[in-house]
């Protein structure tokens, strides 16, 4: 075991997450190498806020959602201008507080006319340019539709103080399909020369969230080099010459996180082989609920060479008979006290999570530096207290 791990290890007696540096960089300089050059790249805070601060350097934008991952980016001192405000709920306090703030160079999205016209407003009411991308809806409750957009493009000259620098487009993650690409870059370079030809309106920028996919589970067919060189084909082929910004979370961070996890008791109910974890599902969401169908990467902590003895089914801590993490999985003998190191878990696990669900602790968070210097960036945090009535006679 390497030091790392028995420094964890000798301070967690239950679950918790590790997340590597250098993993996280180098995933980013294989998306870089794989990808065009024009292509920049947005880190989407929500897929795991912890590793923010890591890549300051190694992304051009960071796509924040709420005005809690807004205070984190602020708190990580990230640089304003590398800040896309986005978010179908934009509460207008915190809008109106970026919007007053004369340092902050960051960009808006606007999801809806009245999150444009919100903006309209607060350039006006503190005499500041603010700069904005107009959401494209994907037929979803997000964003905006394009008669909506050609509306805004049409009179912006009414809002000298709004800057639309262009178009934001996400539909979806775990995109695997080299066809939806090309149909959704198709309909987005047909939208923007739209946008140019009937409204002289020249996009500077296209942010697009590509929600690339991660191969979680054994026997997962993806070829992920094709799927981005025939992306990359695409991106080139646009006849929109603009900045491209490519806003991704779980292909940036998934593979840097590990999440440690003990077995606290085995039984053998009708035949079947159970370990009891003393983690489970409410701090690891790979991609749904495909969990318990399927095999994520992992294995036993000091038992990674072993033989494997029998089948085994993994299941979490929680009162639900949904907390099953692993069906038929083939470990090696195993007792209580060892622990289960799980692959993987650096998007969305420690976030997507049912985490008040028995007020349960939310698992502690470690940090690995480039250098390999460990840091603990979270203690493990009681949820007990938000979930304990406190009476307040109104
Ligand atoms: C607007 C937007 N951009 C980017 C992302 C990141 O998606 P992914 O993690 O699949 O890359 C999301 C995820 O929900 C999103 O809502």
């Amino acid at each position: 075991m390497d030091r790392n791990t028995e420094l964890m290890l000798n301070e967690q007696k239950t679950a918790f997450y590790v997340f590597d540096t250098a993993v996280l960089k180098s995933r980013i300089a294989y998306l870089r190498a794989h990808l065009p050059a024009k292509a920049e790249l947005c880190y989407a805070v929500k897929a795991n806020p912890f590793i923010t601060g890591e890549i300051e350097k190694d992304v051009e934008r960071f796509e924040i959602c709420s005005p809690g991952e807004a205070d984190i980016c602020r708190d990580l001192d990230i640089e304003s201008s590398k800040m896309v405000i986005s978010g179908v709920y934009k509460t207008p306090e915190a809008i109106e507080m970026l919007a007053a703030d004369r340092s902050f160079a960051g960009v808006f999205t606007a999801e809806s006319l009245r999150q444009y016209q919100l903006l309209c407003s607060l350039s006006e009411k503190y005499s500041r340019r603010l700069r904005v991308l107009l959401r494209l809806t994907n037929d979803s409750q997000f964003g905006m539709d394009q008669e909506d957009i050609e509306a805004i493009v049409s009179k912006r000259n009414d809002f000298p103080g709004i800057e639309i620098i262009g178009v934001q487009f996400f539909s979806g993650t775990q995109k695997t399909s080299l066809k939806k690409y090309r149909r959704e870059l198709e309909m987005l370079d047909s939208f923007l020369n739209r946008l140019k030809e009937e409204y002289s309106y020249e996009a500077a920028e296209l942010e697009y969230g590509t929600g690339f996919p991660v191969s979680y589970f054994k026997g997962d067919t993806l070829d992920e080099e094709a799927l981005l060189e025939g992306f990359s084909e695409l991106i080139n082929g646009l006849a929109f010459k603009g900045r491209i910004i490519l806003e991704i979370g779980r292909s940036i961070a998934a593979s840097c996180g590990k999440y440690y996890t003990h077995i606290v008791d085995i039984k053998t109910n009708k035949g079947i082989y159970y370990a009891l974890i003393d983690g489970g599902m409410h701090h690891m969401v790979y991609f749904g609920q495909q969990m318990a169908m399927k095999q994520p990467s992992l294995h036993v902590v000091g038992k990674a060479d072993a033989a494997p003895d029998k089948l085994w089914t993994v299941c979490g801590a929680l009162c639900s008979m949904n907390d099953i993490v692993v069906k038929q999985l083939p470990l090696p003998e195993i007792e209580t006290g060892d622990v289960i190191c799980f692959e993987n878990t650096g998007a969305y696990c420690m976030t997507e999570g049912i985490s008040l669900l028995l007020s349960r602790d939310l698992p502690a968070v470690y940090i690995i530096k480039e250098n390999g210097d460990l840091y603990r960036v979270r203690q493990s945090y009681e949820t007990k207290g938000i979930n304990s009535p406190k009476y307040e006679r109104m």
